[in-house]
């Protein structure tokens, strides 16, 4: 039996950790999956909620990190996990995405010679502005197993010399929580709730460092939110890291604009359910957030990225996604083409399609050499080495 610590902090993390969680927990013979939450994420409505939605059971360890610089929060996470893993002994750390939790779990794994596995491994925006992009390029070069969500990541992978053989394109593991819980999310009444209309809003989420840290960019967020307001209600459930800096916000008048704007719904970071329902329901997404990019495409809704790049290249070729940078007078521009004009249906991305947790299993089975049945969709060209192009 192999001991495996799915190291998780913060909102992102959890809806990629359930899906692997439950398929390790199928094989009792084979795992014993711990779950380590980090405490980067630590609000009910940015943590305890997606663990009773998502169906994970109490973290088996909560480190109650909380909030820091990164430098203070990602020496934090590393000294107590590196307990953790010590007390604990794993065979393997898991990390997911590109948090700092990501990044404290891989390095304190990797200096005690536990193998590491990165979920969602070779997405690259290079941009070296994002703390995301240090934390994905650190957590990949000293990943054992690198399971990758689209074909464009391995070529990131082997440009900066991962091995072949370390790289698994097992699909989008994201995307098996919202095709298991998309059914149970579309009974929810939370249209009604706020107001709105099936296809006749438009749903924002915004909480990039770059975006709203700077009073500059803060102000064309609410320039940005204003003219979005003149087509159709704005829903946006508001990060914290938002909230904060739009209440701290200089000028009572772009404040006050969007704080008390008929038109646009503000709520707290919504429950995973809730806002599944809304991203399915919007005629329109404008966001910041790399899952949303995604969600989005799968989902078929028009997404406008309000960043000047995407290391999810995918849901641009495949997907329905648009990048526009933080430009209000472009946003409005497109959001009107989108909202009245209708959008072409795009394609969904290879293998997003409910089971790339059991290949990632399937995948560490035949690391550990324990023997399986493939996994449902596993062919030999999927969950094989991928080969130097
Ligand atoms: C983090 C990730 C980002 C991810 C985002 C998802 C890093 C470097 N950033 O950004 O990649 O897209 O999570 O949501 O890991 N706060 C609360 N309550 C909470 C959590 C945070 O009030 O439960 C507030 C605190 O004021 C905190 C701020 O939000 O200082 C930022 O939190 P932090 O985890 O540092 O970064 P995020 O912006 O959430
Ligand atoms: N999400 C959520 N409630 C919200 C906003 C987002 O449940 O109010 C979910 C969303 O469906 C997706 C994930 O959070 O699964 C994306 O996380 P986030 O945008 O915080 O981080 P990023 O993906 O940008 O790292």
């Amino acid at each position: 039996m192999k001991k495996l610590l799915l190291v998780a902090g913060a909102r992102p993390n959890f809806m990629k950790l359930a899906p692997l969680y439950a398929s390790l927990k199928a094989e009792p013979d084979a795992f014993q999956p711990i779950v380590v939450h980090t405490g980067q994420h630590y609000d009910r409505q940015m943590s305890d909620v997606f663990f009773e939605q998502l169906a994970l059971p109490e973290p088996d360890i909560n480190l109650g990190i909380g909030s820091a610089t990164h430098g203070a929060q990602t020496g934090r996470i590393l000294e107590k996990l590196e307990k953790v893993m010590l007390d604990s002994e794993p065979d393997m750390v898991v990390v997911f995405g590109d948090v700092n939790s990501t990044l404290a779990g891989a390095l304190a794994a990797v200096k005690l010679g536990i193998p590491v596995a990165h979920v969602e491994a070779g997405l690259r925006s290079n941009d070296w502005s994002m703390p995301e992009e240090i934390n994905r390029v650190v957590a990949d070069r000293v990943s054992a197993l690198l399971f990758t969500t689209c074909e464009d990541a391995a070529d990131n992978l082997l440009r900066e010399g991962a091995t072949p053989d370390s790289i698994h394109f097992v699909g989008n593991v994201m995307i098996d929580s919202l095709v298991k819980l998309l059914p149970v999310a579309d009974k929810l009444d939370v249209l009604r709730q706020y107001d709105l209309q099936s296809k006749r809003y438009t749903l924002v989420t915004m909480h990039r460092a770059s975006n709203v840290d700077d009073e500059e960019n803060l102000r064309k967020l609410t320039e940005m939110l204003s003219r979005l307001a003149l087509f159709a209600p704005v829903m946006f459930p508001v990060h914290p890291r938002t909230m904060r800096n739009l209440k701290d916000l200089t000028s009572a008048i772009d404040r006050d604009s969007i704080l008390d704007h008929p038109n646009i719904r503000l709520s707290e970071p919504l429950g995973y359910l809730e806002f599944l329902k809304l991203e399915k329901e919007a005629a329109l997404v404008v966001t910041d957030s790399g899952g949303v990019q995604e969600e989005s495409t799968y989902l078929q809704v028009p997404c406008l990225t309000a960043r000047p790049n995407t290391e999810r290249p995918v849901t641009i070729t495949d997907g329905t996604n648009t990048l526009v940078g933080l430009d209000p007078l472009r946003i409005a521009e497109l959001a009107e083409q989108y909202l009245f004009g209708g959008s072409p249906q795009r394609k969904r991305p290879r293998l997003w399609d409910g089971n790339a947790a059991p290949r990632i299993v399937s995948v560490m089975q035949r690391f550990f050499e324990i023997t399986s049945v493939p996994a449902p969709g596993v062919t030999e060209d999927d969950c094989v080495e991928q080969e130097l192009r």
